[in-house]
């Protein structure tokens, strides 16, 4: 199957598309041929490419509130390491990457940053960053080893420890309750596409409440839905591996069950908890002004960011996609709509790029292909980098849900910059892409939404799932040999904004 970055945000429709089409040719979406509409970002006078808001503007000047959250995002098994340490359970994550072949380099996550032992390392980096957030997760397996039963106490003391020091340090834990580590055990019951997981979830979450709950006010409870469901189970690029399209539907399904049901789970242990989750979005943009190509981007955009959203906000599946995907495919019983449908108190937005969408009759159930835009730069994951989409994006969750508060739980970017002689990390390209990208969600401030933190994609370099070491996300440099961190350029940069406020 493709394992490579370009697709990995084009991967709905890559994968609906090999649906259709019998498992052929999936990388016939990935064509970046120009929209003939889109202008071409104009040379900056020193070189580099100026992605302002709008290509060749620089972002206005904005002044945020003074009680906005300025965060960075990290996820256990990316950071933590100490994969076998103090009781924990095998995760299919571990699984997956302990298989030959199946990430790039036959990397792992076994030591991964060692934040399992660093975290008062990394906070201080945190203070240096003068962040007033900082996104986490909890490992399920650490918790859980086989994801079912009596809770590990060695792993619930690592939080406690953990959350204890953020809070002596001023910042808020906004605390992930899944980001894709699965305990195997369950995966060997059938994991997503089983509705029982929806039972042993629900457990998981009113343990962890119920123990963490007095040093945990905000809550994610999933990471991304539609990735670890899609790439997970369909596309097999990521842990379990699965390549089955019809599990993939039935695990979308449980995992809309399972949100609602640690909904109330949570809020039975701690009501005055704030409960949400991270939700993947990409603002979906037709390809030409024909009705059939607004129709595609239409359909896309159910399938790519509202298939999540829709159940708990709305009670229901996107109306766009119900001649394509039928109840029974999805394994809905009666009550499961009443069951998913929650007061959210905010919405989690992670955001990198835009899709360019067109119809496409020969492809999948949805006759939609999605492509990467063709108009700004490249990140070294071959995202395009257009802030404008961010800005748009954050108008339609605006507009589509009733101005819900929101909060960016990830967005950034992919640099390969490493130390200089002196010790300088000089990402000027990862300085410009946040000045564009913040710019853009200052603007969508200005237009009405209510955003009420940022949190970066990430606070330190760290294993990128299928890309292994290769891609590096963080503000901060990781040395993976010797451990040490070295905060970059734009970390600096990030810092004086979460310190003023001041978007310059
Ligand atoms: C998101 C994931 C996060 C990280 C970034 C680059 O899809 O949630 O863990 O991998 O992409």
């Amino acid at each position: 199957m493709p394992t490579d970055g370009l697709n990995r945000r084009n991967f709905l429709i890559t994968s609906l598309g090999v649906a259709g089409a019998g498992l052929a040719a999936p990388h016939a979406s990935l064509h970046l041929d120009p929209p003939a509409s889109a202008p071409a970002p104009a040379p900056a006078p020193d070189g580099r490419v100026p992605y302002g808001t709008t290509p060749g503007v620089p972002p206005e000047p904005y002044q945020f509130p003074k009680d906005f959250f300025w965060g960075a995002s990290t996820a256990a098994y990316q950071v933590e390491g100490a994969w076998q340490e103090d009781g924990k359970g095998e995760s299919i994550w571990d699984r997956f990457s302990h298989t030959t072949g199946l990430v790039k380099g036959s990397f792992n996550g076994d030591v991964a940053c060692d934040s399992y032992h660093r975290y008062k390392e990394d906070i201080e980096i945190m203070k240096k960053l003068n962040l007033t957030s900082f996104r986490l997760s909890l490992s399920w397996p650490r918790i859980q080893a086989d994801g079912t039963g009596a809770p590990n106490q060695k792993g619930l003391d690592h939080y406690k420890r953990l959350l204890d020091a953020l809070h002596e340090a001023k910042i808020r834990p906004l605390v992930t309750a899944y980001h894709w580590d699965l305990p195997q055990a369950l995966q060997d019951k059938g994991g997503w596409p089983n509705r029982d997981t929806e039972k042993y979830f629900a457990e998981y979450a009113s343990i962890v409440a119920n123990a963490l709950g007095d040093r945990i006010h905000t809550w994610a409870i999933f990471n991304e839905p539609a990735i670890f469901t899609g790439l997970g189970y369909f596309l097999g690029v990521h842990a379990p591996g699965l390549t089955d399209f019809a599990a993939f539907l039935r695990a979308t399904h449980t995992v809309n069950l399972a949100q609602g049901s640690a909904f109330r789970a949570i809020k039975a242990a701690s009501p005055k908890a704030e409960v949400g989750t991270a939700f993947s979005t990409t603002y979906c943009q037709p390809k030409t002004n024909s009705e059939a190509d607004k129709a595609a981007s239409e359909r896309y955009h159910a399938i790519a960011n509202a298939w999540f959203m829709d159940p708990v906000l709305k009670g229901h599946y996107p109306d766009a996609l119900a001649a394509a995907i039928t109840p029974e495919q999805l394994g809905i019983q009666p009550g499961d709509m009443e069951k998913i449908k929650s007061p959210f108190d905010f919405l989690g937005i992670n955001y990198y790029n835009r899709t360019i969408v067109h119809e496409a009759n020969d492809w999948g159930p949805l006759h939609v292909k999605g492509e990467q835009g063709p108009d700004g730069p490249k990140t070294e994951f071959f995202w395009e980098v257009w802030p404008d989409g961010f800005h748009d994006m954050l108008m339609r969750v605006t507009h589509d849900y009733n101005k819900p508060v929101i909060e960016v739980t990830e967005n950034g970017c992919s640099y390969g910059d490493a130390p200089d002689a002196h010790d300088r990390v000089a990402d000027q390209r990862r300085i410009d892409y946040c000045r564009a990208y913040i710019g853009g969600m200052a603007r969508a401030i200005r237009d009405g939404a209510n955003i009420r933190g940022y949190n970066h994609w990430s606070l330190m370099d760290n294993f990128e799932w299928a890309e292994g070491y290769t891609q590096r996300f963080g503000l901060t440099f990781v040395d993976f040999q010797t451990q040490k961190r070295t905060i970059k350029d734009s970390g600096k940069w990030y810092a004086e904004l979460a310190a003023t406020g001041k978007l310059s």
